[in-house]
């Protein structure tokens, strides 16, 4: 079960939001497959688990469930090209192989076949299992995919084939992709299509609020909160965008945060919240109190997974982002860069942090960046009569200098 609280509407309150996935929690699959220029060729991030049946040596059949393929290696994927077929390869667990073949056409790519094995050997999936050996079932599978776009079915695709069901939903993958860029364009699977009746009322220019961002699009927002016994004393809402150059090559990495686990503690001087998931293992951001009477982010410190098994860390102490009173919150909603060193920078989206003082688990006044600002004045400057121009420079000018909305009061 993931749970995540919602970017809550100032004044609301908190709402909780759980997912429940069958009954069991499961990570996402990624994998950013590099060419010899070092360039994506291949992506894709799913979830994905199975039911097994297999016959005991009683004689009866017994039906496992493996699913959380965590600890996932991804040896014998291949990038492809005109003669050769792309592939993903997945391994996990103990004797768990998983594979799917790509094949491209001259402006299409398609899906040809995916198969998965698993040894009955296993004696803590399969502990009676009559024949202990490997077995495979492989299912054909074909759909074609426009060249350039990325396959996204977000609903819950079955693969029944004798004695396995497959299961797969949150799909997002592209293979062949082009100068190693993953599309934005999504080529959506029948099931993640709009019904038909609604599709005229609804302007097609409208983003659908279940559509999940393209892999290097802006990150969802997500919400995280640490407590201190049981009073909450950090709050943070943000979307979270890694940014990693390593060798001249650089990856995007947008944070879901319905996978992100969070925690944290919090002192009269600092503050912590940690972030981690399958992949990440830790995500810190260090806020301390500086002059007794303001806040700032003071360090960031990260160790990830990266695609190819090499370990990502970083850390910097000596920050100085995100600067408000005590007493308030910092709020940036525009894309803003946290620069951590030269191999990593942060992009926030609709950020709003308070690390100290937070009353009653909500947000306090918010002090805006200064990015901000501009959004806010140039719509009403813009939108006034000449008359009214003069006293609305003047209030911009105070609100400008002040720097604080009493819309987030709290009351
Ligand atoms: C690709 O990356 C590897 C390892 O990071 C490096 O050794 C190699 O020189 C790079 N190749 C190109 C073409 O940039
Ligand atoms: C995954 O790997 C970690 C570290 O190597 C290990 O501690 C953990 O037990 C593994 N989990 C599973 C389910 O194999
Ligand atoms: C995928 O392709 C490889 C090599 O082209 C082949 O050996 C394998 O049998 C194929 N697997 C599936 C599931 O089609
Ligand atoms: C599984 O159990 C069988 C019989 O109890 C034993 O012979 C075999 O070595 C076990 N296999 C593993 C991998 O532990
Ligand atoms: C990522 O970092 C590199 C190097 O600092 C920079 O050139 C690039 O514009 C950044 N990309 C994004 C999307 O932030
Ligand atoms: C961050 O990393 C530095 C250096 O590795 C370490 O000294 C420090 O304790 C870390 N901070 C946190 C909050 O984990
Ligand atoms: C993984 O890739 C990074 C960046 O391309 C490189 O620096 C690192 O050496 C690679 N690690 C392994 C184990 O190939
Ligand atoms: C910390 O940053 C400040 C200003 O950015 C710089 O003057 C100082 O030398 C840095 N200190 C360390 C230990 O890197």
């Amino acid at each position: 079960m993931v749970c995540f609280r919602l970017s809550p509407v100032p004044g609301s309150g908190l709402v909780l939001l759980c997912l429940v996935l069958g009954a069991v929690s499961s990570y996402a699959l990624e994998l950013n497959l590099m060419n010899a220029e070092n360039a994506t060729c291949l992506y894709a991030k799913w979830h994905m688990n199975f039911t097994i049946r297999y016959e005991t040596t009683s004689k009866n059949y017994k039906t496992v469930a493996v699913s959380d393929p965590v600890n996932a290696t991804y040896n014998g994927s291949v990038c492809g090209d005109d003669q050769n077929g792309a592939r993903i390869e997945v391994q996990f667990g103990s004797g768990f192989s998983w594979t799917v073949n790509f094949t491209k056409q001259v402006s299409t790519y398609s899906i040809e076949s995916i198969s998965f094995s698993y040894d009955t050997k296993d004696n803590t999936t399969f502990p009676d299992a009559k024949e202990k050996e490997v077995f495979t079932v492989y299912k054909s599978v074909t759909s074609r995919i426009p060249l350039d776009d990325i396959f996204r079915c977000n609903s819950i695709l079955t693969l029944e084939e004798r004695d396995v069901n497959q299961y797969y939903w949150n799909v997002h993958v592209q293979a062949f992709v082009q100068n190693g860029i993953v599309s934005t364009k999504e080529f959506l699977c029948d099931k993640d299509k709009p019904s038909t009746t609604v599709v005229p009322i609804v302007p097609t220019t409208l983003p659908s609020p279940t559509t999940t961002p393209a892999p290097k699009g802006k990150p969802d927002t997500g919400s995280y909160s640490v407590k201190n016994g049981s009073s909450t004393c950090l709050l943070a809402d943000m979307g979270l965008q890694l940014n990693i150059t390593q060798d001249k090559v650089t990856s995007i990495v947008n944070i879901d945060p319905k996978t992100m686990n969070f925690t944290g503690s919090c002192h009269s001087q600092t503050a912590l919240l940690r972030l981690n998931s399958s992949n990440i293992k830790y995500l810190d951001f260090v806020f301390a109190v500086k002059n007794e009477n303001r806040f700032y982010l003071k360090e960031v410190n990260i160790s990830m997974n990266l695609v190819n098994g090499s370990v990502f860390s970083v850390a910097n102490n000596n920050l100085s982002y995100w600067d408000a009173p005590l007493g308030s919150s910092y709020m940036c909603k525009k894309e803003q860069m946290v620069s951590v060193s030269e191999a990593f920078q942060i992009n926030t989206f609709d950020l709003r942090v308070q690390p100290f003082n937070v009353i009653k688990g909500e947000y306090s006044t918010a002090q805006e960046c200064s990015l901000d600002d501009d959004t806010i004045l140039i719509p009403i400057v813009v939108g006034a009569g000449l008359s009214g121009l003069i006293i609305i420079i003047v209030i911009a000018y105070l609100i400008g200098r002040r720097k604080s909305y009493a819309g987030y009061q709290t009351l």
